[in-house]
């Protein structure tokens, strides 16, 4: 059975004063819930994070980290760096990776590779751009996305993926795909892994929805069949905004 998820991605917000409100503030506020929930501050406040949450139900995670070991790679991150402060989850592939860093398909192909040889989870994201989907080809942008970067992966490896649909259009946009939209999306996601892997690893992966997720249009996105939860950027920068949608799963 796959897992609902909520996940907030603050992406470059919150220093450390921040992050420690945002963070009891959502203590205080969380209900229960049999959906994981997790939160991607920025490199700086995940140490903090993950020990103010460690007695509590919210997973930290990490919003990159590079496919080296080690090395001069000046500015960048390990999987085992990660590790070491407790993240075991990290989203790779965010389309505003892809734009502004030059993350290709061989690139996070390799990034997805280090995370799972240290035992870490990969929330892989992906999605296509408004120009893809006005010419119709949004099906096949999403498919060479996934081919390209996972489709070398063995059965046993998608234990550890987490996916995440993003359609370019509606990050930061307030322009939300449909719910629709996005059902029509992750049952094809769905059904091009059944084709190269089986109903099994198809059935078992969580496929979040991210784009413009808001407490009053989470309840409907995630009522459709293929659509396992949300990965939540504006939104989860406040408390209150970040729980309705929780409470939406
Ligand atoms: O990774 C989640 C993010 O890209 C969605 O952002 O602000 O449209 O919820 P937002």
């Amino acid at each position: 059975m796959r897992r609902k998820i909520v996940a907030g991605n603050w992406k470059m917000n919150n220093d450390l004063a921040q992050t420690e409100l945002l963070i009891t503030n959502l203590i205080k506020q969380l209900p229960s819930t049999d959906a994981g929930v997790m939160i991607a501050p920025t490199f700086p406040n995940l140490y903090k994070a993950f020990e103010a949450l460690r007695e509590n139900k919210i997973e930290v995670i990490a919003q990159n980290m590079h496919f080296a070991e080690s090395g001069a790679y000046t500015g960048e991150v390990s999987a085992a760096m990660l590790k070491s402060v407790g993240i075991k989850t990290v989203i790779l592939g965010h389309s505003e990776r892809r734009a502004y860093f030059g993350e290709d398909d061989a690139i996070l192909a390799k990034k997805v590779d280090a995370a799972l040889k240290n035992d870490m989870t990969a929330m892989f994201c992906f999605g296509e751009e408004l120009d893809d989907r006005k010419a119709g080809n949004h099906f096949s942008v999403v498919e060479n996305q996934l081919k390209n970067a996972l489709f070398h992966l063995n059965a046993e490896a998608w234990k550890n993926i987490i996916l995440a649909y993003e359609p370019v259009w509606a990050i930061g946009t307030g322009e939300t795909a449909t719910p629709e939209q996005a059902q029509e999306m992750h049952e094809f996601v769905r059904k091009t892994i059944v084709e190269k892997y089986g109903q099994n690893v198809a059935d078992n992966v969580s496929i979040l929805y991210g784009g413009s997720v808001k407490p009053d249009n989470a309840k409907e996105i995630f009522s459709k069949p293929d659509v396992d939860g949300g990965l939540i950027g504006g939104a989860s920068l406040k408390a209150e905004d970040f729980v309705e949608i929780i409470k939406a799963i």
